[in-house]
């Protein structure tokens, strides 16, 4: 388990436990007393009883003595039978009559039983008693010498025992009672403290949840806490503590890490994806049908992800032999090659295309999010196509849901509404939206006129995910700008309208060892492959440049400072090569189409500059590139330039990084990017800076060996170790540990509705 051993869920039965063991202790303990006692009590009745009826016997004998003394002295035994009668009066007494010497019984009184006989009687100078039974009744026969002169006899008084079983019945049923008695009162008393203890507990429980999730102030400043909260706060800690060698990074994360993870932490749990592009596009082509990866940083990162996790991918059906190849349920096992996961096609006209994806995600999110200083454009329309397509997405999750809580990983900045509308039709799941873009600013984000349906449409997720610690904090101060809500920057919380969210930094990264990398032959054989193919001498240096067509990448930067180092160092002409290769994207914005047309305009001027009919420096490639292609580029290059103008990660690096097994070769990084945070071992630049990009480059291409491995060597482990299952894993952890929270205080609000 990646959590604390004991899990929070067992404290609370082990609690009712205890209160419930001392109740049922209880009651065993008096259940044997009674049992232990009744015969006890019985024999000690019977003794006491005895005694007394013995007791009494002595005394009618010491009453009645001198006068039956005198009667015998007399003969008069008429008097000695009304002497008897007068003492059988008495309840208790069954029967009085004399032995004689020779066993005769003189003057019985009526009820003497017939099993009675002299004979039987001891014939000692001192008192006895014997038992009989007459008439199934025990009987106790006291005997007392008499003495006289002439005679001597026996005074025999007989007392029916019979009572003595009443008295002990009756004892018996009083013992029982009482102790019933006691043992109903404990088991109440139990009861009551239980449900104190339990009250208690949920308080102690719900403030110590608070208190793990917001930290220790607002508890303590609330009331003292009781031992009771500090050992549940300390089994949140402990929970909290359990992750802390995963985050370290002591671990190797991989496919199997991850399933793993899936495996202990979220058992049963379902996975699905939402994003606009998806993994694998069917497009017609003159060969028939072929599938294209799309040049997209969100697909390269999540692929890996759900082939390791399995589950269901949501994404737009966007190429146009999509629709005949999937099923009846718009449905498609992939990849291709081998199936490992569900691929949902959503469909969406060209009409709600326009709006939803070209206008308000593309011409106002895109540009509001990223600092490249092209204007966002919001239109109303734009925002009315957004809302439906994302009630399309949620309404999809809803139906591809087999669970009422999968895992839901919402994607990017085309779906900024659809958190809140999965949580409302389906309230249990676990919501992960990841921002794959920049956060800007408050005052930036501002400029959105729907900025607070933004922000309340993302807090509907469990978990809100940012490149950087930089784009979790614009968030906050965004929220705490425009929407009411409780903000804990210290533990990265927001809560608003009673539900939280937990906002966190998590580097995107891709996948190790990457699968484009396989395949590909030795790097000493792409490079000749490539300048051969770019008809290059093998010994020409490279520069590359690998990403969509887009504006905020600083691809005229890049080649503005290729044209600079060229005029700086014009040794380099003729030995050294930049190729660009750009996959052409959202070019039916005019802001994307003129940027296209502005590269190539500048790649020929800075051609004509400094080159000539067998020399071009700059080689502008405008196509996609699959994978495989992409790796044969950066391993064949001697340096690559990621010059974004802004950038939430840019996986570009870290490919260019995980491509060369061989340690060789520069990466030249922009600032702006968040991949500049994690590898210092690049030659970063500021991409405005076209001097200092130039100066960079040509720098880069004079690093020796020897340096060139020890920089790439630290990027490479960094990349390894912070690897796209660790981006996945880090979120899963959360994951699992808000739906452990959730599982506590569902269980404590179901007890406390009892
Ligand atoms: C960025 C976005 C992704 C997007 C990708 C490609 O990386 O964050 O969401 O998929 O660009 O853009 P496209 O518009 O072609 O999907």
């Amino acid at each position: 388990m990646l959590v604390a051993g004991r899990p929070e869920g067992k404290l609370l039965s082990s609690q009712m436990k205890e209160a419930l063991r001392y109740g049922a202790l209880s009651l065993a303990v008096i259940v044997g007393l009674t049992l232990a006692i009744v015969p006890f009590a019985h024999s000690l009745i019977e003794q006491w009883s005895r005694h007394d009826v013995e007791q009494r016997s002595r005394l009618v004998y010491n009453s009645i003595q001198g006068s039956v003394v005198r009667a015998m002295a007399d003969d008069a035994w008429e008097r000695l039978g009304s002497i008897f009668e007068g003492v059988a009066q008495d309840d208790r007494i069954l029967a009085v009559g004399l032995c004689d010497e020779k066993g005769g019984l003189i003057e019985p009184t009526r009820l003497m039983p017939r099993t009675f006989s002299c004979e039987k009687v001891a014939r000692s100078e001192a008192e006895s008693f014997s038992n009989i039974s007459s008439d199934g009744r025990r009987v106790l026969v006291g005997a007392f010498p008499i003495v006289d002169r002439a005679h001597k006899a026996y005074l025999i008084v007989l007392h029916d025992l019979s009572f003595i079983d009443a008295r002990s019945g009756e004892a018996q049923t009083f013992f029982v009672a009482a102790l019933a008695g006691v043992a109903l009162t404990i088991m109440g008393v139990s009861a009551v403290f239980a449900a104190f203890l339990l009250r208690g507990w949920m308080g102690a429980l719900r403030l110590a949840v608070e208190e793990a999730r917001f930290g220790g102030p607002a508890l303590s400043s609330r009331r003292e806490r009781s031992a009771l909260d500090k050992e549940i706060v300390k089994l949140l800690r402990e929970a909290e503590v359990g992750r802390v060698p995963i985050e370290t990074g002591q671990i190797e994360w991989s496919p199997a890490t991850l399933q793993n993870l899936l495996r202990e932490a979220l058992p049963g749990a379902e996975v699905l994806i939402v994003s606009n592009r998806e993994p694998y596009i069917h497009n017609r082509s003159d060969g028939g049908v072929v599938v294209q990866t799309p040049a997209s940083g969100l697909v390269s990162a999540l692929e890996p992800v759900i082939r390791a996790c399995g589950g269901t991918w949501i994404a737009h059906g966007s190429g146009d032999a999509d629709r005949e190849t999937v099923d009846e349920r718009d449905r498609i096992a992939v990849p291709p090659e081998a199936p490992a996961y569900s691929l949902r096609r959503i469909w969406i006209s060209e009409e709600e295309q326009d709006g939803y994806y070209y206008g308000l995600a593309n011409e106002g999110l895109w540009p509001l999010c990223h600092i490249a200083f092209v204007r966002p454009v919001f239109r109303e329309a734009d925002w009315r196509a957004y809302e439906k397509i994302n009630e399309r997405f949620a309404e999809a999750v809803a139906r591809e849901a087999q669970t009422d809580d999968p895992i839901v990983l919402v994607q990017d900045y085309h779906f900024a509404l659809a958190p809140r509308m999965i949580r409302e039709r389906l309230p249990k799941a676990t919501i992960i939206a990841f921002w794959h873009i920049p956060w800007p600013n408050a005052e930036t984000f501002g400029i959105c006129p729907w900025k607070e349906r933004i922000i309340e449409g993302l807090l509907g997720c469990t978990i809100l995910g940012f490149h950087t610690r930089f784009h979790c904090n614009n968030f906050f101060e965004t929220v705490d700008r425009f929407v009411e809500s409780r903000i804990d920057r210290e533990h990265g919380t927001v809560t608003l309208g009673g539900h939280e969210t937990f906002v966190r930094a998590y580097p995107i990264s891709i996948d190790w060892p990457p699968k484009a990398l396989a395949a590909q032959p030795s790097v000493e054989e792409c490079r000749l492959q490539t300048r051969r193919s770019l008809g290059l001498a093998s010994d020409v240096m490279l520069a590359v440049g690998i990403e969509r067509f887009d504006y905020t990448k600083g691809i005229l930067d890049r080649m503005k400072a290729v044209d600079l180092l060229l005029t700086l160092d014009p040794s380099l002409k003729g030995r050294f090569v930049f190729v660009q290769a750009a996959a052409p994207t959202r070019s039916r914005l005019p802001t994307y189409s003129r940027l296209q047309s502005e590269a190539q305009e500048l790649a020929r001027e800075i051609n004509a500059r400094h080159g000539d009919e067998s020399y071009r420096p700059i080689r502008l490639v405008i196509r996609h590139h699959e994978p495989a292609e992409v790796f044969g580029l950066f391993r064949a290059a001697d340096l690559c330039i990621v010059s974004s103008l802004h950038d939430g990660m840019n996986l570009v690096a870290k490919e260019f990084v995980a491509s060369r097994d061989d340690e060789q070769g520069v990466l030249v990084l922009s600032s702006f990017t968040g991949a500049s945070r994690e590898m210092a071992e690049a030659l970063i630049v500021n991409p405005y800076n076209i001097q200092e990009m130039a100066e960079a480059i040509g720098m880069a291409l004079r690093i020796p060996a020897n340096e060139q491995r020890e920089r790439m060597r630290l990027m490479r482990q960094r990349v390894r170790e912070r690897n796209v299952y660790r981006w996945a894993g880090q979120m899963l952890i959360d994951a699992a540990r808000s739906r452990q929270q959730r599982r506590i205080l569902d269980i404590a609000e179901k007890n406390q509705r009892r």
